[in-house]
């Protein structure tokens, strides 16, 4: 199936970058959060983004204008209905995720697409919300949507043959590069990146090398285009940390035990970027 109506539901981060992405590559976009408020901050986004693009040259201003006439906004879901893919970029809550894809496949067509954008949830157990599940998918974008060309085509146990490929399609008209991957916790960047800032974590508490050090022998030995330190910063101690907590409990491995530095940094309220401070200081 060839997407061509796009149901989004969350303006904020994810599903912003997502419906900007989307509108730019010719979908019609409806995108539904709670209130006006976040309808406004979401398009806030989407605007200065596109703006961004027509500054530097990259994208005309008729075709701003066309991606942004393609994006319309609800706070109520049955403005999306005759969509051909619905995408949940909704807080990382089950309950709500719940509230979202029974609605959603309630009112969209047998055969449309369903999604989610989660991080850590299962898409196994997400499935059980939807009336079939063959038709429910997760589409793992990566945090900013605009700038990073990787999508996690996540397969439940009931996903089809035809949704996986519907899912690959939509992610490649919308610029990205897709693979797919298990539902398995973290699927493969987090679990893999997030046990690598750990170890830079670990190296810093044991005194290996001082912050800067060790972002500077990853960047320069590794050619990581930013440490993993001031990676961890930018994603938030206490993410990180809950992203460890949830590979050690899921994959029952110790090995993923969070850094004692990243929970002595959180506790003492450094949280990274957003807080002002974590591996590095921010305050000025
Ligand atoms: N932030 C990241 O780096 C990242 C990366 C990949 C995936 N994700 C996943 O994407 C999802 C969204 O994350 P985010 O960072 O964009 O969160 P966010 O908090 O920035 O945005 C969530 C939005 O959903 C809205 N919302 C809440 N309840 C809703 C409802 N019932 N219907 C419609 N909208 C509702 C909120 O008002 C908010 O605007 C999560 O599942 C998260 O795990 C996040």
């Amino acid at each position: 199936m060839t997407v061509k109506k796009l149901l989004v539901a969350g303006a904020g981060q994810m599903g912003a970058g997502i419906v900007q992405v989307s509108a730019v590559a010719g979908i019609d976009v409806v995108m539904i959060d709670v209130a006006d408020e976040f309808i406004a901050r979401g398009l806030a986004g989407i605007e200065k983004g596109l703006g961004r693009m027509v500054e530097k040259g990259r994208m005309e201003a008729g075709a701003r204008d066309a991606a942004l006439a393609r994006s319309t906004t609800s706070t109520d879901m049955a403005a999306g209905a005759g969509a051909d893919l619905f995408v949940e970029a909704a807080p990382e809550a089950m309950a709500i995720k719940q509230g979202l894809l029974e609605k959603a496949a309630s009112l969209l067509r047998p055969d449309a697409i369903i999604a989610t954008n989660t991080s850590s949830l299962s898409v196994g157990a997400l499935a059980k919300f939807v009336t079939g599940p063959e038709r429910f998918v997760g589409i793992h974008f990566f945090n900013p949507v605009p700038m990073m060309a990787l999508v996690e085509v996540v397969r439940g146990e009931a996903t089809s043959e035809a949704t996986i490929a519907a899912a690959r399609d939509f992610a490649e008209k919308v610029g990205k590069t897709p693979i797919t991957v298990a539902d398995s916790p973290g699927f493969v960047v987090n679990r893999i990146l997030f046990p690598m800032i750990n170890e830079a974590a670990n190296a810093f508490a044991e005194g290996v090398a001082s912050a800067e050090d060790i972002d500077t022998g990853m960047k320069l030995g590794a050619n990581w285009p930013m440490g993993p330190l001031a990676l961890a910063d930018l994603v938030g101690l206490d993410t990180t940390k809950a992203i460890l907590e949830t590979l050690e409990r899921e994959l029952g491995d110790p090995k993923y035990a969070p850094s004692p530095a990243l929970g002595e940094l959180a506790a003492a309220g450094k949280l990274g970027r957003k807080s002002g401070a974590g591996f590095f200081d921010y305050s000025r």
